[in-house]
């Protein structure tokens, strides 16, 4: 295991109607005058919106809103809402919604006290300091409501980027699990999906001896493929959307992933995909997790052996363990058609003549200069090969 230091300071408040309270958390974390943000309309019709307005008012703390930020969030509404928080005098942030509202609410978190440009963030700049945010979730996937991380697309050109900082961890986390019951199985669907790339990204590491974060990456895999699929089928399903959604809070806090090198050369290359075709970043990586997993696996057969077997309960071979880790990406893949995520660029609305413009952006955008990828650092050549996989 390599040396760590792992900071992940934000209060997590979690249950049933525990939304109700959001006014007293903001009040206890230092909010006066606040800045509401959120989506394009699930919150308001869930009647969400008009607790969180209530419960503010109850504790007698001023805000103003701003609403309309879009799956996949851009950086216009962003500077509409650095704007808003200068003008205002916003001194903390509540993001109500998803992960594309609390990664908007951090862009504009991280702005609002910067003379420069925000983007300068996106382009990697580390932040370092931020207004205070909370969080009221409405999605399991994004694991935004425990990171330090927001993804953000530069509407210019399309660019989709992440910027990461201790400043961006929410101060609080409201986890209803309730709230999650109102989305579309599709949209649930993509959220396992996400949880699920989180740990896959985590597990292919190139650091050996690290047990305990592989044990703990392969329970919470267990955990969503028993638990996803009964919130796909059932969306009242209460239990399984609570087991989700904090095992999508650990996905991606980090806890798994600390002492280990990672990988997430699965999320740079979706991420060029929901940027170009504005798909689900989730059913993005559906597409994408398997043709990766296909191209990297001589790179360390046995870890790929190893999660087939500890995970998708797949017979070792330890004459042919190529065909054992074969099994797994098999197994992944069937699971995730199993709940309704495409399996190729034609079910995701993707085009084949894009894929020089895809593994251009992929290869040198950001910090990226070349080359891509945590677990086996790629070319251009490869990410054109695996995007050609996926067609
Ligand atoms: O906008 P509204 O009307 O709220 O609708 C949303 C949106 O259409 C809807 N929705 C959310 N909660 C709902 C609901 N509909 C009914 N009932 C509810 N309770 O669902 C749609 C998707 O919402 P979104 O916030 O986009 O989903 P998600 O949480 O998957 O966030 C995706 C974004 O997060 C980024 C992705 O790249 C993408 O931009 N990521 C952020 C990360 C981070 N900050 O740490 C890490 C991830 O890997 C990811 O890249
Ligand atoms: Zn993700």
């Amino acid at each position: 295991m390599e040396n760590f230091t792992f900071y992940s300071p934000t209060y997590f408040i979690f249950g049933k109607d525990e939304e109700k309270q959001v006014g007293h958390y903001v009040k206890r974390f230092g909010g006066s005058k606040v800045l509401v943000h959120f989506g394009g309309g699930s919150a308001e019709r869930s009647g969400l919106l008009n607790t969180v307005r209530c419960s503010l008012r109850e504790q007698g703390i001023a805000f103003v809103e701003l609403g309309g930020v879009k799956p996949n969030p851009r950086d216009g509404l962003v500077y509409q809402g650095i704007e808003l928080c200068r003008k205002t005098g916003v001194d903390f942030i509540l993001a109500v919604g998803g992960g594309s509202v609390i990664d908007s609410a951090k862009a504009i978190a991280a702005g609002a006290v910067y003379d420069g440009d925000f983007w300068d963030y996106y382009e990697g700049k580390v932040v370092e300091k931020a207004l205070p945010l909370g969080t009221v979730l409405t999605i399991s996937a994004a694991g935004s409501e425990g990171s330090g991380d927001s993804v953000i697309t530069k509407e210019q050109g399309m660019f989709k980027r992440a910027t990461t900082g201790e400043a961006l961890r929410p101060k609080f986390s409201i986890l209803d699990p309730a709230l999650t019951q109102t989305l579309p199985s599709y949209q649930t669907a993509c959220g396992i999906t996400d949880i699920i790339a989180h740990l896959y990204e985590r597990y292919l590491t190139n650091t050996q001896d690290v047990e305990v974060t592989d044990r703990l990456i392969e329970a919470l895999l267990l955990t969503m493929i028993k638990e996803g699929p009964k919130a796909v089928a059932d969306a009242n399903d209460y239990q399984s959307r609570a087991n989700i959604m904090w095992a999508g809070m650990m996905a991606h806090n980090n806890s798994c992933g600390v002492g280990r090198s990672q990988d997430w050369t699965s999320h740079n290359i979706e991420h060029e995909l929901s940027a170009l075709y504005d798909c689900a970043h989730g059913a993005g990586l559906a597409v994408v997790m398997p043709a990766v997993f296909t191209y990297n696996l001589n790179h360390d057969v046995m870890r790929f052996a190893k999660v087939a077997v500890r995970v998708w309960g797949c017979q070792m071979d330890f004459e042919h363990p190529e065909a054992t880790a074969r099994a797994g990406i098999v197994a992944l893949r069937e699971f995730l058609k199993s709940i309704g995520m495409p399996s190729n660029f034609a079910e995701l609305g993707a085009k084949a003549e894009d894929i020089d413009e895809l593994t251009h952006k992929c290869c040198y955008g950001g910090v990226n200069s070349g080359t891509t990828g945590g677990f086996v650092t790629l070319h251009e050549a490869d990410v054109k090969a695996i995007y050609k996989l996926m067609l």
